[in-house]
């Protein structure tokens, strides 16, 4: 790949470029639902008058989604911030594999099919069940069995992850009804036996990401392998009774359940069995991934692993090479902006707490695991709580590290992730919410005054929004959802509004760009942050919102 060219007629500022992604921070377009505006947010209220300020889309087609009713979210985020470009991403590459066929004329599906055929096996789906499409999409799950029976698959089982993080909190049984009556209808005329074996909220089982909580992983892995959880007689009855325990409980955080029939568990995975984890998004599949492949395994107490083909719907480390087998070959994400950097000889440091730590390296760098030379990573431990009850996360010791990054002069360019604005805009607790943004402003505020004193400059967006609505809208007459005392139903997944995009440049020599960038993403960072270092942004990126000298 081609050099970065430096730019003649600007070296780049004497100090260190700092981008700072507020993850979840965008801008609300409702007063009641908008919690950025509600929160006391001094600096970026100052930022919003006195630096160059734009709004850049960070949802649908602008990150590479299939269609602009798609919320944005932090994979197809920080890969479109890092990466400078807009590539076709998971949701629409696996969504154009199956309504091709193409998914089905792939060796690994065919594999999958032709060993529970032969051996008279069952084959398991286990994934994220809702049309999010962050994670998974229910259509694809819908698919894939319509195909399994076309092609002589005699028994399958599903263990589905409840959603309402992507979806809205409390509407999985509109996904149960679904279903159901999908379920029977391709039961009815008798061939095949399919039905749900296992499930449970996604924040209480198996979706863990960046080795955050393996117990999550350890419930998982009982009920869908050992069939170790609350019997009930259907997915139905498990959700009511789960709801009557214990009132007001999220989707997401339902206990595990395991379907019983005629006092024993239909569908644990045994050997011989195929399972394909149908999500295809990596950081959420990665533990699960290698609970199922890896020989020994000291996370959790796995017990003996069962002797099964095993895919995953996508790769979802390019760098590590896991899934050794996956259906849908991922976007070919090269040439990012680290990767360029570090070519260059610039030196890098990444940052956030474990809960975003992958977001600003891994997904910034490609879905890659890997470190380019001049990188240095840190991670702050997150707290491993419910994040309403501890929003302001660790943004102060986030912050701590920056502005000691800044100061130590040692890197040029400096990234981080705040989480607090998704994090616990995920919860949908508005005080809360209130607290986090508040934070972020905090620690916004303190990076600006060190750059300030080191003559750096700073880029402050965000990977898509969350906590800029918060509130559940009627999606036919578009007002607020109000509960039974008239006040506004929290609403838990991102927003599909754009993000500001912030250049805080005290030394004043950069400008607003207006050419070619009326329609900017969140991709453009990238070449803005290119440009601000003193280089030539590479030709096929998408172009920097600002201009220099
Ligand atoms: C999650 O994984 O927590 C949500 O589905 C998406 O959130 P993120 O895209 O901000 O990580
Ligand atoms: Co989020």
């Amino acid at each position: 790949m081609e050099q970065l060219k430096k730019n003649e007629a600007f070296g780049g500022p004497e100090g260190p470029v700092v981008l700072v992604v507020m993850d979840g921070v965008g801008i609300g377009k409702n007063p009641e639902s908008d919690f950025v505006k509600i929160a006391n947010t001094p600096n970026l209220d100052w930022l919003r008058e006195h630096a160059i300020y734009t709004e850049v889309k960070a949802h649908g087609v602008a990150v590479g989604l299939p269609d602009d009713g798609d919320m944005g979210n932090s994979e197809v985020g920080h890969n479109a911030i890092g990466c400078g470009r807009v590539f076709a991403q998971g949701a629409a590459l696996v969504g154009d594999a199956i309504a091709s066929g193409s998914m089905y004329e792939g060796s690994v599906w065919q594999e999958l099919i032709a060993n529970v055929n032969d051996k008279g096996s069952a084959l398991h789906f286990i994934g994220l069940f809702s049309d999010g499409n962050v994670h998974s999409n229910i259509n694809h799950l819908e698919a894939m069995l319509l195909k399994a029976k076309e092609q002589g698959v005699k028994k399958a089982r599903i263990h589905p992850l409840i959603d309402g993080r992507d979806v809205p909190p409390t509407s999985v049984l509109e996904y149960v009804e679904r279903f159901d009556a999908f379920l029977a209808d391709i039961n009815a005329d008798g061939s095949v036996d399919y039905c749900v074996a296992s499930g449970g909220g996604r924040m209480n089982i198996t979706m863990d990401r960046y080795d955050a909580d393996w117990s999550m992983v350890d419930r998982g892995w009982k009920a869908h392998v050992k069939a170790e959880a609350t019997p009930f007689a259907s997915m139905k009855e498990a959700i009511e009774q789960f709801r009557a325990n214990k009132p007001g409980i999220l989707d997401q955080d339902l206990p595990a359940f395991v379907i019983e029939r005629d006092g024993a568990p239909v569908g644990p995975i045994v050997d011989g069995d195929s399972v394909i984890f149908f999500n295809f998004r990596g950081d959420r599949s990665l533990e699960i991934t290698k609970a199922f492949e890896a020989d020994e395994i000291t996370e959790f107490d796995r017990g003996p692993k069962p002797n099964v083909i095993y895919a995953g719907m996508m790769q979802y480390d390019g760098d590590l090479g896991v899934p050794e087998k996956y259906l849908v070959t991922p976007p070919a994400i090269d040439r990012t902006m680290s990767e360029y950097l570090s070519n260059a000889g610039v030196k890098q440091f990444a940052i956030s707490e474990t809960q975003k730590y992958g977001h600003v390296t891994y997904f910034f760098n490609g879905n890659n695991s890997g470190k380019f030379a001049t990188e240095t990573w840190m991670e702050i431990p997150s707290d491993v709580c419910p994040f309403e009850n501890a929003p302001v996360m660790k943004a102060v010791e986030i912050t701590d590290e920056v502005v000691k990054a800044i100061e130590g002069g040692e890197y040029k360019f400096i990234r981080l992730n705040f989480p607090n604005g998704d994090m616990v805009g995920h919860t949908g607790v508005f005080d809360a919410v209130k607290v986090a943004v508040e934070a972020v402003d905090a620690g916004v505020g303190r990076i600006m005054e060190a750059v300030k004193q080191a003559n750096g400059i700073m880029v402050c967006s965000a990977d898509h929004g969350n906590s800029d609505d918060m509130c559940e809208l009627d999606k036919k007459t578009g007002e607020l959802k109000l509960n039974e005392e008239g006040k506004c139903k929290p609403k838990t997944a991102h927003s599909l509004n754009p993000v500001p995009a912030i250049v805080y440049d005290p030394s004043g020599v950069s400008k607003a760009r207006k050419a070619d960038v009326a329609d900017a993403g969140i991709a453009n960072l990238a070449a803005t942050c290119i440009t601000l270092l003193g280089y030539v942004p590479p030709a096929d990126y998408t172009p920097s919102i600002v201009e220099v000298g």
